[in-house]
């Protein structure tokens, strides 16, 4: 939990002071009386805290820790450093501890404050649901971060979108096995209970079948699991406005199918539902935010497993679309999946928009690494608008090029088209996009790469520890909420 008051108090166990280095040397805090304060600005004045980034003076002052925290110098301090930052003073052994922090930013201003937020909210979030073993460590669940500033009615929806991100990470970072395809739907369910202003549409294994989704069955063939395509008619708008729709990539387990990942590949991919659970992050955040926005919220779930009914490279399947498909490798799954439920979502509800977020291919994660999700457009125009809300909440994305090239390198001798590269290695992330691409015809269409942002494998990125990231959620609420 958040709470502000516009002055620091000096009265709560623990108390951060975060200061620049060009204030650091000058006395703050005018209370003399109070003993923290007196004893910070004694500190301040030593001459021994230059406010340099990272740098960490420690006071212990009664029972009171009060740590002194550089964040350097304000010119050239992004919001995305300080974030970092801020994580990091909260991990300290001392606060991580700690039910109640106050914290006192080196400046009220609104940007400040968000990061702020953000490393409390989503840096010290942790999934700890397997381990037996408790450490008294306070988490953002139970502890109380008391913010020295004023409050700002833009923090609420700040809080309330972080916790809608901590959301879809709990879908990601819970074991595969239990987060399956009606593990999502009752999630869903979940969400919209209690709710009104949307209209409900899940197929299972049968409408599927009827439907005749050949990619996304054919996909799930050898799992023990059933099938679900879920989708979110949300009319938080006015009547006739245009919809947007948002899909998601929602492989429970990816294990790469008879085309097996090695070893080192495979095991963190729970996280191949992460496009799927952004989507349930993103719908979260439009009840609680009461978007006046209409929106699809859609996703495919499904397992890429073996067993001997495994669908199998060489051969063709015919996706919901009508168009044919060879399968040149089992593992470039997410694409077929994806083709079926945006060539489904885009004839039954037509969107005037679509984004899809899904963790497509290693390949994104190779050129643009953990930081940065890969954006693929047909439309300059959205392209523009995803990365402003990527620039605006930190779901960063960076735009790679699309070209009518691209589609001689997917074609195939006995399909029409075919889900792998006959160019092995080249430009693997703009060849999946140009699948898709091939399945969304003249809609305007966003697709994130999100491989390499959706999930920390280590210790910590960024300001986040170590599973999902929640990216995403953030983002497309953003977008949702200005266009
Ligand atoms: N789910 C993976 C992509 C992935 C890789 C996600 C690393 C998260 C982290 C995807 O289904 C996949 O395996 N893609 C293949 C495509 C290839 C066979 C054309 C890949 O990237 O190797
Ligand atoms: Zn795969
Ligand atoms: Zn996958």
């Amino acid at each position: 939990m958040i709470k502000f008051a516009p002055r620091a108090s000096f009265t709560k166990p623990a108390a951060l002071v975060l200061l620049t280095s060009e204030q650091a040397k000058a006395a703050k805090f005018t209370s003399s009386v109070n003993p923290v304060a007196a004893a910070v600005n004694a500190a301040l004045g030593s001459g021994r805290f230059e406010g340099g980034k990272g740098e960490v003076l420690p006071l212990l002052v009664g029972k009171c820790l009060v740590v002194l925290f550089g964040v350097g110098k304000e010119k050239g301090l992004t919001m995305a450093s300080l974030r970092v930052l801020v994580r990091r003073a909260l991990m300290f052994g001392y606060f991580r501890k700690a039910a109640d922090i106050e914290l006192v930013p080196h400046k009220d201003e609104a940007a400040v404050i968000r990061a702020v937020m953000d490393a409390h909210l989503l840096g010290t979030y942790a999934w700890k649901k397997y381990i037996t073993r408790k450490k008294d460590d306070k988490t953002v669940d139970n502890k109380t971060l008391h913010i020295a500033a004023a409050e700002k009615a833009e923090y609420g929806r700040i809080a309330r979108v972080a916790a809608c991100a901590n959301f879809a990470r709990d879908l990601v970072n819970e074991n595969a096995d239990v987060t399956n395809a009606e593990y999502l739907e009752k999630t869903v369910r979940g969400v919209l209970k209690g709710k009104s202003g949307f209209s409900l549409e899940v197929l299972g294994p049968r409408e599927l079948k009827q439907k005749k989704f050949g990619l996304l069955l054919a996909v799930n063939q050898a799992a023990s699991k059933e099938p679900r395509v879920v989708i979110v008619r949300y009319n938080g708008g006015k009547k006739g406005e245009p919809y947007t729709a948002v899909v998601g990539k929602g492989l429970t387990f990816d294990s790469g199918g008879l085309n097996l990942k090695p070893s080192g590949s495979m095991e963190t991919m729970r996280c191949d539902m992460s496009g799927a659970a952004a989507v349930i992050g993103a719908l979260k955040a439009a009840f609680e935010l009461k978007l006046k926005k209409n929106v699809i919220f859609a996703f495919g779930a499904v397992e890429n497993a073996i067993d001997a009914n495994a669908y199998k490279p060489g051969d063709v399947f015919i996706s919901y679309s009508g168009k044919t498909v060879e399968i040149g490798n089992t593992d470039a799954e997410g694409r077929l999946v994806l083709a079926d439920v945006l060539s489904y979502v885009i004839a039954r509800y037509k969107p005037a928009r679509v984004v899809d977020l899904a963790t497509l291919t290693g390949a994104c994660v190779v050129g643009l690494g953990n930081d940065y999700a890969g954006l693929m457009s047909n439309n300059d125009g959205l392209a523009a608008e995803v990365l402003a809300s990527a620039e605006a909440t930190d779901d960063r994305a960076w735009r790679l090029p699309m070209y009518p090239e691209l589609k001689d390198m997917i074609k195939s001798k006995i399909a029409d088209i075919k889900n792998t590269s006959n160019q092995r290695g080249a430009a693997g992330t703009m060849t999946g996009a140009a699948f898709l691409q091939s399945f969304v015809g003249e809609t305007p269409w966003a697709h994130l790469d999100i491989a390499g942002t959706a999930f920390v494998d280590g210790d910590s990125r960024m300001y986040f520890g170590h599973g999902a990231t929640g990216y995403g959620v953030r983002l497309i609420t953003d977008l949702l909420e200005k266009s």
